[in-house]
């Protein structure tokens, strides 16, 4: 066993193979964390002293940050003592993951590839989550992918998913063409730790790609459900797509301070709104951003370049939260 100290000084004990994310896990710590594969980057750390060793690849580390002494906590365990610039999510401490039979309510068309799933869960059993978090469903011969929950907690229990179709994508065939209301899934959840954090920030910065409003939107009626996490804030939600097409929802923003930016990187010649990149929109818009928490969802490409830039026009590095998207077919 060898200790692993974060950054408020918290340790825990580290099992020899286990990596850091799970040994943290079984000691009740959260670090922030999405994908568990290596491919999403949100575990990413920095080891400020000690030795560890990869037990798989660690794909979304780039060689600089390689060079930098970053490592992917779902990817490493510790071989000495070490410490690492990571903190606990102490919020999500106490909720507890599980697996759960479900079944299709009703399912939606929102777009050409975009369906609305609402599952249901036994009325005993209903799922306690933080908006922004995700779920995987679990359908036949075992066959798992990830959806974020669109909703906050709704009082019938039932959860709300957008899903893209994925061009081959085994469970797209699914969604797009056998799934009918009454269908036995399972899920497995609450994942991820996206969620809404910093609550003194003055400004909420929310940036999304295609069905990455998902968690967004759970998150924009969780604040309107809590009006105090909202008193003062001033909100912008920016939401790329290609073509208006992409743009298939609309939000309820009564009762918050909160502006809705459409962006598109294709438009057809009669859209008259933003146009390029999301993050591009923001950093135009000028957006003191010393005091905004940033919450972006959606491709791996744009939270990389949101990060990137943003940090470089004075987003404190902390205050950049993502969730991203890695495509299973
Ligand atoms: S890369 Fe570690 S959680 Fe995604």
């Amino acid at each position: 066993m060898v200790s692993v100290k974060l950054h408020s000084g918290q340790t825990f004990s580290a099992e020899p193979g286990v990596s850091l994310l799970d040994s943290a896990k079984a000691a009740g710590i959260t670090l922030e964390y999405s994908c568990r594969t290596g491919r999403c980057g949100v575990c990413k750390t920095t080891v400020l002293s000690g030795d560890t060793e990869a037990l798989k690849g660690e794909a979304s580390l780039t060689a600089e940050e390689m060079a930098a002494g970053m490592i992917l906590t779902c990817c490493r365990r510790a071989i000495t003592d070490v410490e690492i610039d990571a903190e606990d999510i102490g919020a999500l401490g106490d909720i507890e993951v599980k697996t759960l039979p479900c079944r299709i309510d009703t399912i939606t068309h929102l777009a050409d590839n975009v369906v609305e799933v609402i599952l249901r869960v036994p009325p005993a059993s209903k799922l306690h989550y933080l908006p922004g978090q995700y779920l995987d469903v679990i359908g036949a011969g075992g066959l798992r992918r990830s959806y974020s929950i669109a909703n906050a907690q709704r009082t019938d229990g039932k959860l709300e998913l957008q899903i893209r179709q994925v061009e081959h994508g085994s469970m797209s065939r699914y969604w797009f063409g056998d799934a009918k209301p009454n269908d036995l899934l399972r899920l497995e959840g609450p994942l991820g730790t996206f969620c809404l954090r910093d609550k003194s920030a003055s400004t909420l910065i929310f940036l999304a790609t295609g069905t990455g409003i998902a968690p967004v939107k759970a998150m924009l009626e969780q604040l309107q459900a809590n009006p105090e996490l909202a008193a003062g804030k001033k909100i912008f939600i920016y939401w790329g797509g290609r073509s208006l097409t992409d743009i298939y929802w609309a939000p309820h923003l009564e009762g918050l301070n909160a502006v809705f930016i459409p962006v598109l990187s294709r438009p057809d010649a009669q859209w008259q709104g933003r146009t390029g990149y999301v993050q591009t929109a923001l950093l135009d818009d000028g957006i003191e951003l010393d005091h905004a928490v940033v919450y972006a969802c959606g491709s791996e490409s744009m939270i990389h370049s949101a990060r990137e830039a943003l940090n470089s026009a004075g987003l404190p590095v902390k205050h950049f939260y993502s969730d991203a998207f890695v495509s299973s077919n």
